[in-house]
């Protein structure tokens, strides 16, 4: 063994004891940490010959990185829609790292990581009030759910068209249809071949309203003459949380024939709430459901799912089985992630998600939720009362998105000195044609002083 990882082995605990103290003081400085830095970092691009071992390179990190670091898991870090990590995420986290674990079968490889996940699968479906005839499982971001939901979608619309896609390729003109798909599903058409210019674009509720408009859907459906296609749908939209009616969708499956897809990246936690489920109302007739785990669950980044219907678990097995690879096994017998979605090997992504909810339970998740919501009713309050900015669209859940009201100063101007100032981050927009800021708001910690914070920022700039 190399000396020095030698003299790392038998120096484990000082090691972790170091680092658990850098990130206990971490989290504990996450509410006055600064959102966002302008430094300069200087790139290294030699390596040494010989290493430092793991103290002194911990020690080299702090001196370069550590203080530059910004809270972007803090309280008032609303930019994209990036959520925090809970205590017990964190704990989860840091022992998926340590166990290591590459969580693929059930049985066969003798280890019980995929378990984890599949009881973490259906601890979630509850928590989501989701059927179990839903199967789910873990991958990185809501990039790569609505990536695999809408592959094994290609391949139904294939299966309809007398096609196997898995096998021949993209081989006809799908038809995909949505009104304000996310650019992340977007993205996913031009990886699975299908093209990102190929999707019939519905109108959305007229007013400002991201939300489809049930009439046009409808007219587009008579227009495709009872060909098969895939409907992308919102819960919610990224800029305003807006959701489609998924009562009327729920209806329309009944007489036609596609796969439904909702993208509900952090509009699925309004499960949590009695007060906000009503959004989802019949989301479980869907196909396919996409939920970010690093934005509203708060466990750290790569963490999202999917829940495909276990109906379609040919399908799913049809595009991503490693039929190559003999020594599988039969994936219709012995289950194995690796023929359910796009990653062979997998770090145990759940574990972070398990600790998480046996730790806070339902009850947390809905005061996470709520809290977040009300917190955003009290910044659009502000800004909504306030001459200095208008707000664009109706505060559907946690998002606000609003601009100066001055049309004659610049929007972007004044978000750039806010972030630079990083007391608060929010993250730049088009809604509408409008150059436009949204705040997201999906941090267990967020509080009344960090929107008295943020609106105190916002009126010194104004
Ligand atoms: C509605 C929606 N879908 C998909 C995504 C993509 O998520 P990720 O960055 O986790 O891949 C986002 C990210 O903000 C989102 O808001």
């Amino acid at each position: 063994m190399n000396k020095i990882l030698k003299e790392d082995k038998n120096e484990i605990e000082y090691l972790l004891k170091s680092v658990n103290k850098l990130a206990t003081d971490f989290i504990q400085s996450l509410d006055d940490r600064a959102t966002s830095t302008n430094h300069e970092v200087e790139i290294t691009s030699t390596l040494a010959s010989q290493g430092l071992g793991a103290q002194t390179t911990l020690k080299h990190f702090v001196e370069k990185f550590s203080d530059i670091i910004v809270a972007s898991s803090g309280p008032r870090y609303w930019g994209f829609v990036t959520g925090g990590a809970t205590p017990a995420a964190i704990a989860g986290d840091w022992l998926a790292t340590v166990y290591d674990q590459n969580t693929q079968s059930i049985k066969g490889q003798g280890d019980i990581s995929a378990l984890i996940e599949i009881e973490t699968i259906q601890l979630l479906l509850d928590l989501f009030n989701l059927p179990d005839s839903f199967l789910g499982g873990f991958v990185t971001g809501a990039t790569m759910s609505n990536y695999t939901c809408l592959a094994v979608g290609r391949q139904w619309l294939g299966k309809q068209l007398g096609k196997d896609i898995a096998k021949q390729g993209v081989c006809e003109n799908l038809k995909i249809l949505s009104a304000t798909p996310h650019s992340s599903a977007i993205k996913s058409l031009s990886m699975l071949g299908i093209g990102s210019n190929n999707i019939i674009k519905v109108k959305t509720i007229k007013g400002n309203r991201e939300a489809i408009d049930i009439d046009d859907l409808k007219q587009q459906i008579k227009r495709l003459n009872n060909q098969p296609f895939m409907l992308i749908s919102s819960a919610g939209t990224v800029n305003t949380v807006d959701f489609d009616n998924f009562e009327e969708i729920a209806i329309l499956k009944q007489d036609h024939n596609f796969w439904w897809h909702i993208d509900a990246a952090f509009g699925g936690f309004a499960a949590c709430s009695p007060q906000y489920k009503h959004l989802l109302k019949d989301w479980e007739s869907a196909d396919s459901i996409t939920v970010d785990c690093h934005k509203w669950l708060n466990v750290p980044y790569e963490s999202a799912i999917y829940f495909i219907k276990d109906r379609h678990k040919t399908l799913q097995i049809e595009t991503f089985q490693n039929s190559n690879a003999p020594y599988l096994g039969d994936p219709m017998d012995d289950f194995n992630y690796l023929n359910f979605l796009p990653e062979n090997s997998r770090r145990l992504k759940a574990l972070p998600a398990w600790f998480t909810l046996k730790a806070y339970g339902k009850q947390g998740y809905r005061d996470i939720v709520e809290n977040c919501v009300a917190m955003t009713q009290l910044l659009a309050e502000f800004i909504n009362s306030n001459e200095h900015f208008e707000l664009l669209a109706p505060v559907h859940l946690n998002t606000v998105c609003f601009r100066l009201s001055d049309t004659s100063k610049s929007t972007n101007e004044f978000l750039e000195r806010l972030n630079k100032r990083a007391k608060v981050f929010m993250t730049a927009t088009v809604f509408n044609g409008d150059t436009a800021i949204r705040a997201a708001l999906v941090n267990w910690r967020t509080n009344k002083k960090d929107i008295e914070i943020a609106i105190d920022e916002m009126l010194s700039l104004a």
